[in-house]
């Protein structure tokens, strides 16, 4: 069924437009939008969506592998968007402290949103978030895209199997790195706090927040139920004079379930793409989880488990069929958030020293590497430990905190 012209309807209706085609938004269309793009043009052009509307402040960059259909409409303000366009689906691929606006925002004006990671930056922005959502019937998924690969449900069905025995520890390293370019990209790259707001842009929170919510899924698998962290004790480095940390290691001991660490940098020797390691009394499996490799124990080589649900296309069939359950709701990221919430209160990162740093490459394309990073890391996750308890020379006390006690 499609409208004709001069039905009296909703903004979010058009002619020629049939009725149970969603129609998305997304807002926040450069940067990683760009990759929403890129998903959400196969889609349109299959007729299963219909993109009607970009939102940036900047202009539109040009994408070749997704052009702008010529009915979509470009904004500078979600707010105009909202009203002119009433989508059924908006993307928010937007600087994380945006997002609680933008997102409450569209679920007010009926949408439901696929919200990129970090969704929030504190446990009291989840509950607001969760209180609009509850208010308005509408719903989030929240853009851990790694948590709809069937990689990850293998690895998690072995353990549940005993592949691994009883599991003593989830852990994940990954070495990546980051020219200066990345922190000069935009205002909030590297900072902790804009214009006196939170943004939280360390390794952690953000680019490899993917490696410490794989773990926390895992152990959500391994208790059965969503991880609530006891405590949390982290060592934070930088390389640069950014704001925020770029190499961490983090441990989290959850009330019930075997600790979580996470041993990551950006300025890494040797790159890691980000392994999912599960320890248990009968060997060990790893999961590679941005190439969906996976190794059990008793295999002889890591083979990849092919297999992603994307998280647009899971929602829309949740809107579809509400009893297709949503793969990362947002529900699902408080264990995340909580402890993004209690590194808020961690001091600022440690700056090494120039003589544990090399440099590779010039300009805005320099990477700082810190010597012997990556063997620290791999100790890091092996023994379930900090650097400063591994005698790393360059390590620093760590930040503990105990969420079992009252403030
Ligand atoms: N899921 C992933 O793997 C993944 C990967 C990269 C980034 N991200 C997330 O995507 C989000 C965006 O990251 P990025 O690196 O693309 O950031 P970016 O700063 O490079 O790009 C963000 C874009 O949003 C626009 N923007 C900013 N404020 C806006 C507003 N109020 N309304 C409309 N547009 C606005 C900017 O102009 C820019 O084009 C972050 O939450 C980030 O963590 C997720």
């Amino acid at each position: 069924m499609t409208v004709r012209k001069g039905t009296l309807l909703t903004p979010a209706v058009e002619e020629g437009t049939p009725l149970n085609v969603p129609r998305v938004a997304l807002v926040g269309a450069n940067g990683h939008g760009r990759w929403h793009r890129r998903v959400i043009g196969p889609l349109h052009d299959a007729g299963r969506v219909r993109l009607v509307a970009l939102v940036d402040t900047r202009p539109i960059e040009p994408e070749p592998a997704a052009p702008v259909p010529p009915d979509t409409r470009v904004f500078t303000d979600h707010r105009a968007m909202l009203g002119e366009v009433a989508p059924d689906v908006v993307v928010i691929c937007t600087p994380p402290h945006t997002h609680l606006s933008i997102a409450r925002d569209a679920v007010t004006a009926g949408a439901d949103v696929l919200l990129e990671k970090p969704p929030v930056l504190s446990t009291a922005e989840h509950e607001e978030l969760a209180g609009a959502l509850a208010t308005t019937g509408r719903v989030a998924q929240v853009g851990f895209q790694a948590l709809g690969s069937a990689a990850l449900t293998a690895l998690t069905d072995a353990v549940a199997a005993g592949r691994v025995g009883a599991v003593r520890g989830i852990a994940t390293v990954a070495a990546w790195q980051r020219p200066d370019a990345y922190y000069s990209r935009a205002p909030w790259a590297g900072r902790r706090l804009l214009d006196g707001r939170p943004v939280l842009d360390g390794a952690l929170a953000n680019p490899l927040a993917h490696a410490v919510m794989q773990c926390l899924a895992v152990a959500e698998a391994v208790a059965g139920g969503p991880v609530e962290p006891a405590t949390i004790e982290v060592e934070r480095y930088r390389v640069r004079p950014i704001e925020v940390d770029d190499t961490a290691v983090l441990r989290v001991r959850p009330c019930q379930g075997p600790p979580i660490v996470a041993a990551v940098t950006l300025a890494g020797e040797d790159f890691v793409a980000g392994e999912v390691l599960v320890a248990g009394d009968a060997g060990q499996a790893v999961l590679e989880y941005p190439t969906d490799r996976l190794l059990l124990p008793g295999e002889a080589a890591a083979s990849e488990v092919p297999g992603r649900c994307g998280l647009l296309e899971n929602l829309l069939a949740h809107r579809a069929d509400p009893r297709v359950p949503l793969i990362v709701p947002l529900a699902r990221t408080a264990p995340f958030t909580a402890v993004l919430t209690a590194l808020r209160s961690a001091p600022e990162p440690t700056l090494l020293g120039d003589e544990l740093l090399d440099a590779v490459g010039a300009g805005p394309q320099r990477v700082l590497r810190i010597s012997g990073v990556n063997e620290v890391l791999r100790r890091a996750v092996r023994q379930g430990a900090l650097p400063s308890e591994l005698g790393v020379p360059w390590a620093v006390a760590p930040w503990r905190i105990d969420l079992t006690k009252p403030e």
